[in-house]
């Protein structure tokens, strides 16, 4: 019989390539989303590439009673991918507690279900903004973190910690973190990708947005770094790539091949690349000039940043395969189906 994952935030941009990888790989899986930042429609999107509609619940998991009826009525459920959160670094900055009561809620919520209900596995997504600005690159699993740069980020540092003091408290619960670098792409059927509410924040979507004519022009923000060409940097993923890895850290948890029981990795390709490098890339992948124009550094933005990916690929067994362009043809062909580009 498959194996039942229950993926929160199944709807939204890594969780729902997470949903199609897992399916292709013969597992069952059930998606709890409160559609606050996706649509229900993603299901049929799912569906259109797997061939299965995954089962759907729409509740929010910071509802302690809705989140353990949900354990209570589903049973068999034998791991938990946890990407349900919310993720807008700015955002936080004015809804602090918001943000808090989302992401802290919600795992604390999951986790005393898994003790209450014996579900034993989660993997949880974390980001590389746990490190900041490191003092050395490129960063590995042992880099100590710094004091997060917003409640967002720091969200995602507490999460770590209530993970493993709560895994060490509970020898039969196993977890693993992921620490994902920057995901950008989409799915290669350009049926599933990211879907940014407004003005996007982040580069790719931004990107993909002003070669559709939807932005006047990119801002690139600073160029007096001490980088390649003064631009920012950072190790930008294939989503599907970053999906591959969650379905290899399930078979881990699931098959008992994990070496402690709180583990960390890294997720990214090893790669620095400026975002004018980005920019470039995009230009070449696609054939379409994008306007842009260096102005002033970002609030908050680090400098540059990049994977060690050593330990995921030799311990995880698992590796980025994708290059950049054909990514970024990717997140292309998607931003022309979401607009009717031909
Ligand atoms: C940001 C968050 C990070 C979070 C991630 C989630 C900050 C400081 N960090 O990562 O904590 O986990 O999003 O997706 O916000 N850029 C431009 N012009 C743009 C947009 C971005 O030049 O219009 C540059 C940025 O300055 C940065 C790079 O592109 O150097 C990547 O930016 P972005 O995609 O927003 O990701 P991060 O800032 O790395």
């Amino acid at each position: 019989m498959a194996k039942k994952i229950l993926v929160t935030g199944g709807t939204g941009y890594i969780g729902s390539h997470t949903v199609v990888e897992l399916q292709n790989s013969g597992y069952e899986v059930v998606v709890v989303d409160n559609l606050s930042n996706s649509s229900a429609d993603v299901l049929d999107n799912i569906e259109k590439i797997s061939g299965i509609k995954p089962a759907f619940e729409q509740f929010d998991l910071a509802d302690k009673a809705k989140t353990d009826n949900f354990f209570a009525r589903t049973p068999g459920i034998e791991a938990i991918i946890h990407f349900a959160a919310s993720k807008a670094v700015g955002e936080s900055v004015q809804k602090p507690l918001m943000y808090y009561r989302n992401n802290l809620v919600s795992l604390m919520n999951l986790m005393d279900c898994q003790v209450k209900y014996g579900v034993a596995n989660i993997v949880f997504s974390s980001s590389c903004t746990v490190y900041g600005q490191p003092d050395v690159l490129p960063v590995t699993e042992k880099t100590p973190r710094k004091d997060a740069e917003s409640p967002y980020g720091n969200t995602k540092r507490v999460n770590e910690d209530i993970l493993s003091d709560s895994i060490a408290a509970h020898p039969e619960i196993t977890g693993i973190a992921l620490r994902y670098f920057n995901p950008i792409g989409a799915h290669p059927t350009a049926i599933i990708g990211e879907l940014p509410l407004g003005v996007p924040q982040n580069l790719v979507p931004f990107i993909t947005q002003t070669a559709a004519g939807l932005r006047d022009e990119l801002m690139v923000f600073g160029d007096d770094y001490d980088t390649i060409d003064g631009s920012a940097v950072r190790d930008y993923i294939n989503v599907v790539d970053l999906a591959k890895a969650h379905v290899v850290a399930i078979a881990r948890l699931l098959e008992g091949k994990n070496k402690k029981n709180y583990e960390i990795f890294n997720l990214g390709t090893g790669n620095g690349l400026s975002v004018l490098e980005v920019v470039n890339g995009f230009e070449k992948a696609t054939g379409v000039k994008l306007n842009y124009k260096i102005v002033g550094r970002r609030a908050g933005d680090i400098e540059k940043i990049w994977a060690d990916t050593t330990f995921a690929n030799e311990e995880l067994g698992w590796k980025a395969e994708k290059e950049l362009e054909e990514t970024l043809l990717s997140a292309w062909l998607w931003e022309k189906k979401l607009r009717g580009i031909k």
